[in-house]
């Protein structure tokens, strides 16, 4: 097991083209075990990038991305495909298949990539939808879900292949604020039950202040802060400064204008 200090994730000087545009311009940065880190940054800044290149879904036009201590080459090859089953991924739009029940979505990695007996799939199942706090849940559709608990349910099957790392784009937008601060608690109480280190991308500041360790902030491809969220907070101008204005709640705010908030700040 590799000690805090010792990174799961290491970006090395990495460049990103779609086409002829650079989207991501030599980041460097590292992840260590068993921390918390947010991506920040306004919306097109690169980060959902960021997130799809460190899991071989974007290939980087310069770079290197290291996982595990290995260094990630074609998403194909064997070796590529065993350091990925040690990653879990909840996307943006992490949709769960409609047609499935919520035990047979959880299930489907179990059945694609092990060989594990019914029975044994069907215990890690309720283990993980305990961990989720839905455990009545396995037999229900997708359909018959609130928005809430579809997450959880995206996030258990994003656990059961028990990986050490977990990335989660957005995983609160379009949540309400009291559905969300639960979905940062589950991921707190994820982080320290199953020692995983998890890399969140988010824009809601409450969310940012409750779960982070350190965070990254990106700004028009570019790596601009990488470091503690307290530090970043106390910066007073440019662009970290004007993400935070912006996303600071108001004094006298109430839940439904934090409601507005963040649904602003997803589109
Ligand atoms: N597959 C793609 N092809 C071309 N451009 C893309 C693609 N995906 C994202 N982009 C562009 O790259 C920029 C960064 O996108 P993205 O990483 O999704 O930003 P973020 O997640 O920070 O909102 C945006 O301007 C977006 O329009
Ligand atoms: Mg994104």
């Amino acid at each position: 097991m590799p000690d805090s200090q010792h990174p799961l994730v290491k970006v090395q000087d990495l460049i990103v083209k779609y086409g002829e545009r650079t989207v991501l311009d030599g980041i460097t940065t590292q992840f260590n075990a068993s921390e918390i880190r947010v991506i920040l940054g306004t919306s097109g800044c690169g980060k959902t990038t960021l997130l799809k290149s460190i899991i071989g879904l974007v290939k980087p036009f310069a770079g290197r991305v290291t996982l595990f201590d290995r260094e990630m080459k074609d998403p194909d090859e064997p070796e590529t495909v065993k350091l990925l089953s040690k990653i879990g991924v909840l996307f943006q739009n992490g949709a769960m298949l409609g047609s499935l029940t919520v035990f047979d979505n959880i299930a489907l990695p179990l059945n694609m990539h092990t060989q594990l007996h019914p029975k044994v799939i069907e215990e890690i199942v309720h283990t993980k939808l305990a961990q989720v706090d839905m455990p009545h849940a396995a037999y229900l559709f997708p359909g018959e879900l609130s928005g809430g608990m579809r997450k959880r349910a995206a996030l258990a099957r994003s656990l059961v292949m028990d990986p050490s790392l977990l990335f989660c784009d957005e995983p609160s937008a379009g949540l309400d604020p009291v559905t969300s601060a639960g979905l940062d608690e589950l991921l707190l109480k994820i982080r320290d039950i199953l020692s995983i280190t998890i890399v969140v991308v988010t824009h809601e500041l409450m969310s940012i202040e409750k779960i982070s360790d350190k965070i990254i902030f990106l700004h028009k491809g570019k790596l601009l802060y990488d470091g503690l969220f307290d530090e970043a907070r106390r910066i007073d101008s440019g662009p970290i400064a004007d993400f935070f204005a912006r996303t600071e709640p108001a004094e006298n705010d109430t839940e439904s204008s934090r409601l507005n908030l963040t649904v602003e700040n997803i589109i």
